[in-house]
């Protein structure tokens, strides 16, 4: 079977070994030189004045919601086609999430959606999830939208490391960025991990109290804070991935290169340019009307894909329950985006063999060919 990721694949067990053993004779285990290290470098990859490390992506986001002062009975904007890590993020800090529809091209939050959702809801942030590694199509629509609103812009870059247009880094368009590190991602840790980068000083520095219990100096709170550390064996793993990060993105969008050339004449191709730097191939999508047979004849292929993602927020069970018996949005174009994508496997180290093979296999399915396994 040809696996969605491969992980064992990407280990350099040399560099981790040393890692390792450098953080454990350290005796620092929390809060040391290698988180501080990983801050620097980040903040310089992404070219944003300050990063801050903490336990994961979904805490990145909460913590700048809170930073941002977002608290009980806010309303925060953001897509429902993008997993539900946004809106845990909100609901986290008591706030509501208020879904708006998303663009066919990047299936990124919609402008206009955008605008009527604010106009309609007035909320206090607007959360922009840059998805399956492609710059959001609508980012600069939105950015001076929320500017000329004065309503703070976050963008989620858990997909998204090193995507930039024109040099310009993913993170760095709106008020604050928000990564992930979670092992899957593009730049991704042993365990989880996440971080925040801001050119905003006076928000890095509410955001770094806020992840360990509201410390200004040990042991004196100024704020309501939480645990959200990164540890220094995550920060270590980083520090050593990192330099190598721009090299793997590439080798990444020529997998996505090879689907395109081989998959070429199928409507199931992706809408943007994969070739382009505002494209990191976090995960390679294509969208079928015939998503469920397609999955059952690439798993008796030797294919595995993956449905990111199947359900919208909104009909998520924990939200129905929390909106009781009012209906559910309907976003017209996030309803078919969760109808119809679906992931190819995308990773570095996949090997020729592999992409002939899932391509073929695609292929066989529209030219109606018996499967064949792996
Ligand atoms: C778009 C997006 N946002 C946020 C997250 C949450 O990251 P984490 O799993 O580190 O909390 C993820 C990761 O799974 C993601 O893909």
């Amino acid at each position: 079977m040809i696996p969605l990721n491969d992980l064992a694949r990407s280990v350099d067990y040399s560099t981790l070994r040393e890692i390792t053993g450098r953080v454990v004779s350290s005796g620092m285990f929390i809060g040391g030189k290698e988180l501080e290290t990983f801050e620097r470098a980040f903040a310089g990859f992404c070219q944003a004045q300050s990063c801050i490390g903490v336990a994961n992506g979904t805490d990145a986001i909460e913590i700048v919601l809170r930073a941002l002062g977002i608290k009980t009975g806010d309303r925060v904007v953001c897509a429902a086609n993008a997993g539900g890590y946004s809106a845990t993020a909100i609901v986290a800090c008591g706030a509501v999430p208020i879904f708006a529809d998303i663009e066919r091209v990047s299936l990124a939050l919609d402008t206009d959606s955008t605008r009527q959702a604010i106009q309609e809801n007035r909320p206090q942030a607007v959360i922009l999830t840059h998805l399956y590694g492609k710059l959001a199509a609508h980012t600069d629509e939105l950015v001076a939208l929320c500017q000329e609103l004065s309503i703070p812009l976050i963008e989620d870059c858990a997909q998204a490391h090193g995507a930039n247009r024109s040099g310009k880094f993913a993170g760095t368009f709106g008020t604050a960025g928000t990564f992930s590190f979670y092992p899957t991602k593009n730049l991704g840790a042993l365990g989880d991990a996440g971080a925040i980068v801001t050119d905003n000083a006076h928000l890095a520095g509410i955001a770094r109290e806020i992840r360990q219990y509201g410390w200004r100096s040990r042991y004196y709170s100024v704020r309501p804070g939480r645990n959200s550390r990164m540890d220094e064996i995550q920060a270590a793993v980083l520090n050593a991935r990192l330099p190598g990060l721009e090299e793997r993105n590439e080798l990444r969008r020529e997998v996505a290169r090879i689907y395109i050339d081989g998959l070429s004449g199928s409507p199931e191709l992706p809408r943007f340019d994969v070739s382009s730097s505002d494209y990191v191939a976090h995960l390679f999508v294509i969208e079928s009307e015939h998503r469920a047979a397609l999955k059952v004849f690439l798993q008796q292929s030797g294919v595995q894909s993956e449905i990111h993602y199947p359900v919208p927020d909104y009909n998520q069970e924990w939200y129905r329950s929390l909106i009781g018996s009012q209906s559910a949005e309907d976003l017209p174009v996030t309803e078919w985006a969760c109808r119809s994508v679906l992931s190819l496997p995308c990773f570095p180290e996949l090997s020729h063999k592999e992409t002939d093979h899932i391509i073929q296999a695609v292929r066989n399915f529209y030219e109606k060919k018996p499967t064949f396994a792996k």
